[in-house]
């Protein structure tokens, strides 16, 4: 099948041999035409010019692979009514991964990561799709001063998303602590979430689907890749922690539902008449257990579900301004 797409930018040096890449610097992208573009072969926007998905770019010796040294970010875009796309809330994800960055020393430039994150939608001809931009620490040094190193950033698109996938979720408590803030901020550095692929892999091999972590005093933080949220009596809450992604999902949730956000602990997850957790890849998905913890139906996180589905197609003009077209 091809698409068509309305607007590609395509450097005339997109065909570059891959021992070139780690050098290229930005171009003057050449005037934007339509194009057929085979759905079947995704491109990636590297450093300002598009290359096929599975071009070997990164050198044996990028920093990154090293020490983790790089910042992403998930994001969603949404196929809309009137059959284009829109990404939500685009500006506020890109805002939290130039904070990252400025952990590292990483130059973010949040307008060029923007148009990437369009342009490779539009190069791609994807509508439902998960974004992932990176910006990392590439070559120059293998030490620990990141100031000698090149930065590059990349943006991918895939049609299909990989978290927890909107079903009923068996979630565990992990034995795992999260990364505390005091040792490394709640934003979304590379190597920061090994911490989550430890608990991820525990809870797998207990047969749970996702790890819930708490602290040492018995307060909830949030799951590998998700924030948490309860329901007691129609009341819904946010749980909040400092160690805890300030998530993206979690504030649009707080402001569809009134939710109040506290600290919140373990017990009183266990005591909750439902427990939902949240985040751009997972939306909100419902817990079915929580270690012996079986629950019930689930009303009001069913109707925040349809709610948010409804919000991030533009159905709902209210909230338009989270909407970024394609
Ligand atoms: C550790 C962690 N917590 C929470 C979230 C949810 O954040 P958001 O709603 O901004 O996607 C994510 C997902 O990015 C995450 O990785």
């Amino acid at each position: 099948m091809h698409l068509t797409t309305e607007v590609l930018e395509r450097p005339e040096h997109a065909q570059a041999p891959a021992h070139a890449a780690a050098t290229v610097r930005e171009r003057a992208p050449a005037p934007s035409r339509s194009i057929e573009v085979p759905a079947a072969q995704p491109q990636i926007w590297f450093d300002g010019k598009f290359i096929s998905t599975d071009a070997p770019e990164a050198p044996l010796t990028t920093h990154a692979m090293h020490y983790g040294t790089a910042v992403f970010e998930g994001i969603r875009s949404y196929a809309t009514a009137d059959g284009g796309a829109a990404v939500f809330r685009l500006p506020e994800h890109l805002e939290r991964m130039r904070k990252g960055a400025d952990m590292f020393g990483i130059d973010f430039d949040v307008e060029r990561a923007g148009r990437a994150v369009l342009d490779t939608l539009r190069a791609n001809g994807h509508r439902d799709a998960y974004i992932r931009p990176l910006t990392w620490m590439g070559t120059g040094s293998i030490g620990l001063d990141v100031d000698p190193l090149s930065q590059h950033l990349m943006v991918a698109t895939m049609a299909k998303v990989v978290h927890l996938g909107g079903a009923r979720t068996r979630l565990t408590v992990s034995p795992w602590k999260r990364n505390p803030a005091t040792s490394l901020p709640p934003l979304k550095l590379s190597g920061a979430y090994v911490n989550s692929i430890l608990a991820k892999r525990e809870a797998k091999q207990r047969g749970f689907d996702e790890a819930l972590f708490t602290d040492d005093k018995g307060y909830v933080v949030e799951c590998t890749g998700a924030n948490v949220f309860m329901v007691k009596n129609g009341e819904v809450t946010s749980v909040e922690h400092r160690d805890a992604l300030p998530g993206i999902t979690r504030d649009t949730m707080i402001a569809l539902s009134g939710a109040a956000s506290r600290e919140v602990t373990l017990h009183e997850l266990l005591d909750a008449d439902e427990v939902f957790v949240c985040g751009t890849a997972a939306e909100a998905c419902a817990i079915d257990v929580l270690d012996r913890r079986v629950f019930g139906d689930n009303p009001v996180t069913r109707e925040l579900s349809a709610l948010y589905a409804q919000v991030v197609r533009g159905q709902d003009r209210g909230y338009a301004h989270w909407l970024t077209a394609v």
